[in-house]
């Protein structure tokens, strides 16, 4: 079981560092808990993972209704699937808005320039437009500052603490529940 709880963390790592290339977690869903109740779901880049903060973040814009969400009940779920592999990775945990200089500031600063172009338009997602290239004109009328968009970013970073891992590899599938209590992560096989 310690070898799922080190491979989870390898892939999502893996999915968090693949630069321009991209592996089959760079991309996962991500799910909140929409205003009404409903479920929401989109998806979005991992930028870090890490296995000692047992943490996962991404990127996103504080206006955006997922803030919204997350601001009134912080639980959120991500998945993510390996395709070639048939690895399926479900995570559970509580988000944290981290909308603070410092801490947006440094992440901010080491992003490629390209990733904040978004964060510059004065449309907050969702308002809706004439057509779609009204927001684009707001989008690229963009300030060449590089601060400019700033007060739009933030980070959500998710403390998990519940992993479902699945794996339908044909000689076997298997099906792991990972929980952190008291200190580590306690695995325990399902019926897939
Ligand atoms: C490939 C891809 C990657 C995306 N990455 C992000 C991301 O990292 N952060 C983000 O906020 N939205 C990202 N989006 C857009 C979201 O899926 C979503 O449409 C947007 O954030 C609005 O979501 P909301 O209305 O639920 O807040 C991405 C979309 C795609 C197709």
């Amino acid at each position: 079981m310690d070898q799922i709880v080190d491979e989870v963390w390898a892939r999502l790592h893996a999915g968090a560092s693949a630069g321009k290339e991209h592996s089959p977690f760079t991309m996962l869903q991500v799910a909140t808990i929409a205003l009404d109740g409903a479920p929401a779901v989109r998806t979005v880049v991992l930028r870090r993972a890490s296995r000692e903060q047992r943490s996962v973040m991404f990127h996103t814009d504080v206006r955006s209704t997922k803030v919204a969400e997350l601001r009134r009940d912080p639980r959120i779920s991500l998945v993510g699937c390996d395709l070639d592999g048939g690895i399926q990775i479900r995570l559970d945990g509580v988000a944290r808005i981290v909308e603070t200089p410092p801490e947006t500031r440094a992440v901010w600063s080491s992003s490629r320039p390209r990733t904040l172009i978004v964060y510059r338009t004065p449309l907050a997602p969702a308002t809706p437009v004439a057509s779609p290239v009204e927001a684009h004109a707001a989008t690229h009328a963009g300030d060449p500052d590089s601060s400019a968009g700033f007060e739009n970013f933030c980070l959500i970073d998710v403390t998990v603490s519940r992993i479902d891992y699945l794996d339908l590899n044909p000689t076997g599938h298997r099906r792991a529940s990972l929980v952190f209590e008291e200190g580590k992560w306690r695995g325990t096989w399902l019926a897939p």
